[in-house]
This record gives structure tokens, C-alpha cells and sequence, in this order.
């Protein structure tokens, strides 16, 4: 009797070495240790054994079934492990995040090529800004009510008796006189930073960007300022779209023009977006000789056109972009976000 367990046990642990599978191994634990099993079956015959044997016999069958019971566990993780670490080609892959650079940075980037295209160079100039720079040297007489429709937040600090007070830039213009000082003309500058103003509502955010073109040559006329927006209407809208500019005025131009481009959506015919066919940008015209001055360039030598406006209203002109309201592109939300 002893002799068969031993040999039963020897079988079953010879099986479950050799089972390559959690099936198989149920399999032999039912077959050896089961409600009809070999083992289970010698368990139940113990009662017919003399009652001298009866003892020694059964402490050698339950060392024989735990022995058992231990192999198939150990077995069975074994297997489990080895499941774990088979490579299945066919289970999708999982995704990693990415990210990307921002819809306005994308924007300034391609803003940037268009220009550096026709030989403009890309610029910075300081967010925080003399009063000098952003209205003075543009020809803006102190008290001037023009002054006000820039909105502008000013630092509370000493003001400087050159430069008078210190403030956030509320334009890009305040680039025009910074490059005229660095660069001697020829000047093909594309300065696109962040501006500031006190305005927050569908189209406004007191923190946006605006890109600044400024042309100085000798023999520099209208004619290169219209050329060069109805390339970049092309350029960054498409072939269909064309540039209009209409009198206006500013402090550091003259003649000044307001500056629309020809509806994106319906090229012109005169639609929901934009009525009579055209979307107004921003502003432009021939660099004042007043602000040459400031810049120390000689008016009677070189002429110069300008114009400037923002990245996020050019963006938002976008055909097929469909964001209604500028404060959408400085949502954190990831759904958003990830759209771009
Ligand atoms: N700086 C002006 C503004 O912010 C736009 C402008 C730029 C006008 C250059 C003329 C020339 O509205």
C-alpha cells in the first residue's frame, strides 16, 4: 500500500514537470487529487487497512498529497509567469502622450517663415517697455488722447527721465524704433512678441501677440506695403485671398491705413462671418518722418512702411478653424489642447 502512493506521487510529479499548460495541470489535480482521484480513492480505502498500518500509512499519504498540492501551486505560477512574458504582436500597442507646441506658437511659426521668405528677419523686443519706445519716439505728444485707446498697464516704479515711465508694451511698434537703433537700413524686420492691454472680453485678452513688419530703404512706397499684404494674405490664407487698406490714422504713420483681408470663408462674396466680404486685420502705413528721427534714420535719405496686429486675430481668421472666441486659445483644458 505504501509502496503505490509512493508510486502514484512519483507519476503525478512526472506529469506536472512536464504540463505545459494551466489546463493540462487542472487536469492532473483532478485526476491524482479530485473527488474520484487516484490519490482521493487510496484516502478512502485507509478504512479497510489493518489498524496496525492504518497510521503509518496515512502520515505517508498526506505528506504525499501536500507534496502534490505544493508541486501544481509552484507549477501553476510558473506558468503564469511565463503567460505574462509571451509577446503577443496582435494586443494593440499602448499609446504614448505627446505633445505639441501650441496653436500660437504654431501660428508664429508659420507667420515667421512667410516673412523670412521675402527677407524679413524675425525680432524680439522687450515685453516690459518704456514709455519712450511704445508712445514717445512714435510720435504720441504726452497727454495725447490716442494714448488711452492702447490701454496700457503701467509699473509702478520710478519713471526714467529719459525714457519716462515704465509699462507693459501694448504694440509691437515700440520695435520699430529699438530696430532702427540696432540695424542701419536696409531694415526688413518681422517682430512678433506679447503685447498687454486692458481689455478682456470675446476678441480681447490683456496678454496676446502681435506681429510687426517693418520695411526702411531708400524708394520704399505703398505700393511694397500692398504687395507685401497681399502676399501674406495668400501666404497664410490661401491663393483666393486678397488685401484692402483703407484711410486711417495713426500717431506714426502717414498716410496710415486700416488693413482687411478678403473673407476666408467666402473669398469675398459677402457672407455670415463677415458681411460685405471682408474681415478687418489691423493697422499699417508709411513710417512717419518724425519716427525715422527718433530711430536716427534720415528722413530725407530713406522711406519706410509698417504694419502690425495680432496673431491671435490672424489666426482666428482661419477658414475651417472655427474658434468664436479668442479666449478658447488660452483654454488649459487638455481637450482642447490636444486638438492642435
Ligand atoms: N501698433 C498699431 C496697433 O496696435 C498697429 C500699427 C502698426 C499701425 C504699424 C500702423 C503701423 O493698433
Amino acid at each position: 500500500m505504501q509502496k503505490d502512493v509512493n508510486n502514484l506521487k512519483n507519476e503525478a510529479l512526472a506529469q506536472i514537470m512536464e504540463a505545459d499548460s494551466l489546463d493540462e495541470l487542472e487536469e492532473i489535480r483532478i485526476a491524482y487529487l479530485g473527488r474520484n482521484g487516484k490519490i482521493t480513492q487510496i484516502i478512502k480505502s485507509l478504512k479497510d487497512l489493518p489498524e496496525s498500518e492504518k497510521k503509518a500509512t496515512g502520515v505517508i499519504i498526506n505528506q504525499s498529497k501536500n507534496s502534490l498540492i505544493d508541486a501544481i501551486n509552484s507549477k501553476k505560477n510558473h506558468l503564469k509567469d511565463s503567460t505574462r512574458r509571451w509577446f503577443d504582436a496582435s494586443i494593440p500597442g499602448k499609446k504614448l502622450n505627446t505633445g505639441s507646441t501650441h496653436i500660437i506658437t504654431q501660428a508664429i511659426n508659420e507667420i515667421s517663415v512667410i516673412f523670412e521668405r521675402i527677407g524679413f528677419i524675425r525680432r524680439r523686443y522687450p515685453e516690459v517697455e518704456w514709455d519712450w519706445y511704445s508712445f514717445e519716439a512714435l510720435n504720441f505728444p504726452e497727454n495725447h488722447p490716442a494714448r488711452d485707446e492702447w490701454e496700457t498697464f503701467f509699473i509702478d516704479t520710478k519713471s526714467d527721465p529719459k525714457f519716462g515711465s515704465m509699462l507693459l508694451t501694448p504694440h509691437t511698434s515700440s520695435g520699430q524704433i529699438r530696430e532702427m537703433e540696432n540695424v542701419k537700413p536696409p531694415i526688413r524686420m518681422i517682430n512678433i512678441a506679447k503685447c498687454y492691454r486692458r481689455q478682456l472680453d470675446i476678441s480681447h485678452y490683456p496678454m496676446f501677440h502681435q506681429f510687426e513688419g517693418l520695411v526702411i530703404d531708400k524708394d520704399i512706397n505703398i505700393t511694397h506695403l500692398k504687395g507685401t499684404l497681399d502676399y501674406f494674405a495668400k501666404s497664410f490664407y490661401g491663393q483666393g485671398v486678397k488685401s484692402r487698406i483703407r484711410p486711417y490714422h495713426f500717431q506714426f504713420t502717414e498716410p496710415s491705413f486700416e488693413v482687411d483681408f478678403s473673407c476666408t470663408v467666402c473669398l469675398g462674396k459677402g457672407c455670415k462671418l463677415c458681411g460685405q466680404g471682408w474681415l478687418e486685420i489691423g493697422g499699417a502705413g508709411v513710417v512717419h518722418p518724425d519716427v525715422l528721427k527718433a530711430g536716427g534714420v534720415d528722413p530725407k535719405k530713406y522711406t519706410g512702411f509698417a504694419f502690425g496686429w495680432g496673431v491671435e486675430r490672424a489666426l482666428m481668421m482661419k477658414p475651417g478653424l472655427n474658434i468664436d472666441d479668442l479666449r478658447t486659445l488660452y483654454s488649459t483644458k487638455l481637450e482642447v489642447l490636444k486638438q492642435f
